[in-house]
Formats: C-alpha cells, structure tokens, sequence
C-alpha cells in the first residue's frame, strides 16, 4: 500500500488543476481568438465543475511563432489577450470563487524578439551576450554539434551579425537562454516575484528539464531504436542536451523564491521515464512540488498495462513526494481520439481516482475528440515542420451553446470546432445524466466529498489472469473509509467477484443509471463500465 495518510495536505496535494489554452476558450473581442476577459467570463464554470485550480497557457507579449511559447516581455500581457489590468480582474474574480491561479512560466527560451536577445546578438561583446548560448562553428566550418530542434532540422542558426551560432531547442524564433549565467537566473526570479507580487498562486515550468545543458556541448549519441516514423529528434539519444544534474539547483533556486510567498506550487514539464522523472523532486524535496507525469499519455491503454504503471510510479516516488496525473494537454492527441469516446469516461474515473493531483485538460470534460484542420487552416509551425505533427487538432476552441461557433466568439475562430458542436457542448450537456461532463462534475465532487479519494492511501488488487487484461482494481483507503475502484477497460461484459463477501454500493458509474445499486458477492460491470464502490453500512 502507498501513501501518506495521517499527515496534513496542502491544495496542491488534495486539489484538481483545469488547464486553459487561452487562444481556445472564450473570445470576448470577437477577433475569433480568446482572451482574458473570456477566461474572467468563465470562472463560474469552472467553479461549478468543481475543480481547484486554473492553469492558464501563456499570455505574456508574443509574435507568437509558438502560439506565446516565445516570450517577448515576461512581465507583460499581450495586447491579443488584453491588459495586466484585465489580468488583475481574472486573479480577484478567481480568488473570489476560491479558485487558485496558476501561470505558464516560459524560462529555457525567450522570443527571437525579446530585447534581451537583440542586446545579446549586436555584439560580441555584448554584456548580455552570455545570456544566451553561441557557439563557433566546428573546426570543419559545421554546425557546433548534432543536437536537433524539437521542431525539426537543427538547433543551431548562423546570426550573420557576429558569425557565430546560437542554440534553440525548438525554433529559431525561440532562443535558449543560459541559465548557466547567474544574471539569468536572477532576472528570471524577478519575473517570478513579478507575477507572485500579483497574486498568483504557482507556475507551469516549461520544458523544466531542458534549462541546463552540457557544459562541454558534447555530440549526443545515436539512438540505435530510432523508427523512420518518429519526430526526427529521436535520432539521438538527448542525453547532454538536456536532463543534465545541475538542473537540480536551478529548480531548487526557483522554488525557494516560491517558498518566501507561502503554498504556492511549482510545476514542472518532463517528458522523462519514471526513474529519471522522480529526481525532479530534487534532493530532499527541493525540487518541483510536481513533476508533471505524464506516464498515461504513453502507456498503452489496458488495465494490466495501467495497473504495472500505477505500481511502478508509486514505488518510485521519494518519501513525502506528492503523486500527480495527467491525460493530456495541448501538445498531446486529446484522449478521446486516442482511446475513443466510451474509453474516455473510465480515462476520467482513472484520472480522479488515483492517488495524486488530476490536471485536465480544457474540453475533455465534453469528450472532445481530433478535431479535423484543413490543410489551408493548419497553425502549428510544428506541423509545417513536420508533418503529421501538428497540435492543433486537440486545441481547437471550446465549445459552449448551441450558438454560431459554439459560443466561443462572435468572430470567426482561429481553429475550426468540432461537427457535432451544436450538440458538443456545455449547455446541451450539463443537465444530461448521460454525458461525459456531468460524469466529470460527479467525479469532482465525490472527490471533494471524500478524502480517500483526494487523500487516501492506494493498494492495487490482484486479479485472476483472465481479468487483469481489461479490468482494473484498487482501493483508496483514509481514516474510517475504503472505497473501491473497478474499471474496465475491455468491451465485454466482466463478472468480479467481490472476494471478502462484505457489501458494496456503488457511489458512482461511468453509466447513467447504476448509482446505488448495492452488491456482495459479485458484481458486474458492463462494457466500458466503471465503478466507485463504498462500503455498505448496514
Ligand atoms: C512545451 C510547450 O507545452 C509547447 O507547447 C511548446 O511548443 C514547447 N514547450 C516550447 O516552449
């Protein structure tokens, strides 16, 4: 069994954080893109949903080359969301709901357009030109090294101005600071302390792991399972270009500057496998609160497979090291186009039942799936890089009322919506028992009814053989009450025998219709049906 009961939690720990993607989720200027005041507008949602806390995607001042992942001011709100003052009002109105803000902070690269960066590329000499990373090409007149952009070609450009090349993980546009410089980090602490000064109760750290990289700028090793298939960053193993030890120290500089405002949460980004994963707790604790875990985007969705994962993670996870889980986000398919509609709604109960804290994804709560891009409306600079890799497809904009544009903006939206949007959406669907978003809102708030959900403790069950392929077990156990999981991932019919012959009700289905039936011996669960069992009392 695992877990932490009996010690007290912090909101981060017993919360569920909501992510926006603030270009998809109300446009209230009608320029078809959202923005701040769209969020502010939805915040009674949100808070009718039932979740803790928002995380919004950036908004800071951006030529957008990557959609706000490259940051021309970091203390500024870009003119397309609207103004720090819009922001002020977002931050009072969420605090109001008690709902907790968490911000996108973006430090392993600026924009191209940062004035930073235009000081560090004028001159050799520049005082801030070891703020960001050049490097003379290689004796052979090459690239410095082989490392690749996550975005396609390589992660080296020429700046004719000074001959010599600078270093960007992802594109051109989006030059990688050197948090080796201790100007940097101090800089970038200010724009923490900029933002926490505001209120806001924790960040997203981009690409957390990508911050320190190789000193010596070492070749990274070929990656001998590379498939022609993959993104053609996977021809190397990025093993000095990033996940380098001294990132610890970074992370550990940033959350001591979080600590001085109180319970705030850093979270970071890490696409990590899980034994490399947990060190981002850092060394007794003083790295991220959460190491965003992202292991059910990758594993195969099965019960056996899910089940090995859940106890693999927990075993790993340093003492006092709080668990999270995620389903996706805006650079991942959404999960109902990876796993299908009636698998999404176990995904949810998956989700809000394991022990640790749940990140959704704006628009799964209404089971929205691919979204088809045209060719001509295509957006992701990723996907015109390299194609097949778009994103856009899982950030199309939210879908509210049987309106024109599904009541997102009276413009016409910068990505399409879905074909079944006049009956997709929150307004037709937040008074259906059926539908997935009142499964979502159930699932809340059982949630915040019961700490053996938010808090308990997890023990996996064991299952016979011909079971554990497609269902999977366990208990989430607090003082005074064990509650029990059943999901099954197959579409058959499953028989489980309830093994110590006490008796359940069931609190909750992934089916309309089932809550309060009760069981003793056996129970059965439908195809694609999931159940949260408590004990009877008799
Ligand atoms: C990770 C972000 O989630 C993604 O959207 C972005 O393109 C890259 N980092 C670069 O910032």
């Amino acid at each position: 069994m695992s877990g932490t009961s009996g010690f007290e939690t912090i909101w981060w720990q017993s919360g569920t954080v909501y992510q926006v993607y603030p270009r998809s989720f109300q446009d209230t200027d009608g320029d078809g893109v959202g923005d701040l005041p769209g969020i502010t507008a939805r915040l009674d949602y949100l808070a009718w949903l039932g979740v803790d806390a928002v995380w919004i995607s950036p908004f800071y001042r951006s030529p957008m080359a990557d959609f706000g992942y490259d940051v021309a001011d970091y203390c500024d709100v870009d003119p397309l969301f609207g103004t720090l003052a819009d922001f002020d009002a977002l931050i009072a109105e969420a605090h109001r709901r008690k709902l907790k803000v968490i911000l996108d902070f973006v430090p392993n690269h600026s924009s191209i357009e940062h004035p930073w960066f235009a000081e560090s590329r004028a001159s050799r000499e520049s005082p801030k030109r070891d703020w960001y990373i050049w490097r003379d090409a290689a004796p052979d007149g090459g690239l410095p090294n082989n490392w690749l952009s996550n975005f396609g070609g390589p992660a080296w450009t020429r700046d004719e101005a000074t001959g010599q090349y600078y270093y960007h993980a992802f594109l051109p546009e989006q030059p990688d600071l050197n948090w080796r410089n201790p100007d940097v980090r101090a800089a970038m602490h200010d724009v923490l302390r900029f933002w926490l000064e505001r209120g806001v109760d924790g960040f997203r750290v981009d690409v957390i792991w990508h911050l320190i990289k190789d000193e010596g700028f070492r070749d990274n090793p070929e990656n001998a399972d590379f498939e022609a298939h993959q993104a053609g960053i996977n021809r190397f193993q990025q093993v000095y270009s990033c996940d380098r030890p001294e990132v610890l120290d970074v992370i550990a500089g940033m959350r001591a500057v979080l600590r001085a405002y109180g319970e705030r949460v850093l979270i970071g980004e890490i696409y990590l496998p899980i034994e490399r994963l947990v060190a981002y707790y850092g060394p007794g604790l003083t790295g991220a609160d959460l190491p965003f875990n992202f292991q059910l985007i990758q594993t195969p969705w099965r019960a056996d497979a899910v089940a090995a994962l859940v106890e693999e993670y927990e075993a790993a996870l340093p003492q006092g090291g709080w668990p999270n889980w995620v389903l996706g986000n805006h650079d991942q398919p959404r999960i109902a186009a990876r796993i299908g509609e009636a698998q999404a709604r176990i995904a949810a109960m998956l989700l809000l039942t394991l022990r640790g804290t749940p990140t959704l994804y704006y628009g799964d709560e209404i089971g929205l799936g691919r979204v088809p891009v045209p060719p001509e409306r295509a957006q992701d600079p990723w996907g015109r890089n390299e194609p097949g890799h778009g994103r856009d497809p899982a950030r199309t904009p939210m879908q509210w009322e049987d309106a024109p544009h599904a009541g997102f903006s009276t413009g016409t939206p910068w990505l399409p919506q879905s074909a079944d949007a006049a009956r997709r959406n929150v307004d037709e669907m937040r008074d259906d028992s059926r539908s997935i978003l009142t499964l979502y809102r159930r699932l809340l708030a059982l949630r915040r009814d019961h700490p053996a959900l938010s808090v308990g403790d997890y023990r996996g069950m064991q299952l016979p053989p011909d079971l554990a392929g497609d269902v999977l077990a366990f208990e989430r156990i607090a003082e005074g009450e064990t509650l029990r999981i059943l999901l099954n991932f197959g579409s058959a019919e499953r028989n489980l025998a309830l093994e110590d012959g006490s008796a359940w009700t069931v609190l909750l289905s992934t089916h309309a219709g089932r809550s309060g039936e009760t069981a003793q011996r056996n129970i059965c669960l439908e195809p694609d049906e999931g159940f949260i069992l408590g004990a009877l009392s008799v």
